[in-house]
């Protein structure tokens, strides 16, 4: 298998059908109506995100890549937003087609999402620990006192200081950084299983997020997930494959297969090449 795919959609086609597509988004279209016109947010998107895999999204801010995720779970702003055609397959539906309370089942149950904006995926009346709690009494069937243990552990293993105090706190109380590291936990523990991640370690310092990364890619182990980040490092740490979206209004142009399994670490050699590939193609002109 080639380390990189340079826009052959054959090659890139029978890689996708070796493996089974767990989603898949054909042709999506949604638009903004605003007083200044239509804004084509995303114009025509397709990807394929395979059972069990990391697919990282990158490009540059504003290409789309968060109205791609929203939409997926319908939760593009509308107005001004609207999807206005396109399919969402997802388990043999097409989510297009849901109805509300359907769509709302499957983000209580099947694909989750952990916002660009933490404060938006956590609960404001509650503290942290009940959030991060709720989700490991209802999976590992604990009781409070073990599961309080636990959230206490999660808390120390995301770096969050002073872990038996900062359980009891609610978001406002916590830094942005701690927030998000909180949020993860708490969208992690859900274990859906998809798993829409928008730039999940974007608020936190670098060596926190190297941390982060590591932990994530072995706590979504099985997992579905879409990791939609600005970082091509990032992507290249922990996806399996890398979409990159360019265009403006966006069109997904190159996949690329980084070597290896993820969390990767940067100093391969190979690694640092496709580094360069990725900034490579997203600096590039269109043409
Ligand atoms: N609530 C909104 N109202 C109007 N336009 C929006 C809104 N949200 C997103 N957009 C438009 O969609 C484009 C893509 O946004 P987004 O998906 O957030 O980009 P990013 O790739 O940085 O995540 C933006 O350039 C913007 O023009
Ligand atoms: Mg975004």
């Amino acid at each position: 298998m080639t380390a990189f795919q340079e826009g052959n959609r054959h090659v890139v086609e029978c890689i996708d059908g070796m493996r089974k597509p767990l989603l898949e988004i054909k042709n999506l279209k949604t638009y903004f109506y605003t007083d200044e016109g239509i804004s084509k947010a995303v114009d025509g998107v397709d990807l394929v995100l395979n059972r069990g895999e990391i697919l990282g999204i990158i490009g540059e801010s504003g290409s789309g890549k968060s109205v791609t995720a929203l939409s997926i779970i319908r939760l593009v702003a509308s107005p001004p937003g609207k999807i206005i055609s396109g399919e969402i397959w997802f388990e043999g539906d097409n989510l297009l087609e849901k109805s509300a309370d359907e769509i709302r089942r499957i983000r209580g149950n099947e694909i989750s999402i952990i916002f660009q904006e933490p404060m938006t995926s956590l609960n404001p009346v509650l503290t942290i620990g009940d959030q991060i709690m709720e989700n490991i009494i209802t999976h590992q069937k604990l009781n409070k006192p073990r599961a309080r243990r636990q959230a206490i552990e999660m808390l120390k293993l995301v770096g969050i200081p002073s872990p038996q105090k900062r359980i009891d706190e609610y978001p406002h109380q916590l830094s942005g950084g701690m927030r998000q590291r909180a949020a993860l936990l708490r969208t992690l523990m859900e274990e859906r299983p998809v798993i829409l991640m928008d730039e999940p370690f974007s608020a936190l310092d670098a060596l926190t997020r190297l941390k982060l990364q590591n932990l994530a890619a072995r706590l979504v182990r099985g997992a579905t997930v879409l990791l939609v980040t600005h970082d091509p490092w990032e992507a290249l740490r922990i996806g399996h494959r890398i979409y990159i979206m360019k265009e403006r209004p966006v069109r997904l142009s190159r996949v690329f297969l980084p070597p290896g399994t993820p969390p990767r670490t940067p100093d391969r050699e190979e690694i640092a090449a496709m580094y360069a590939q990725l900034l490579a193609h997203l600096v590039e002109k269109r043409n």
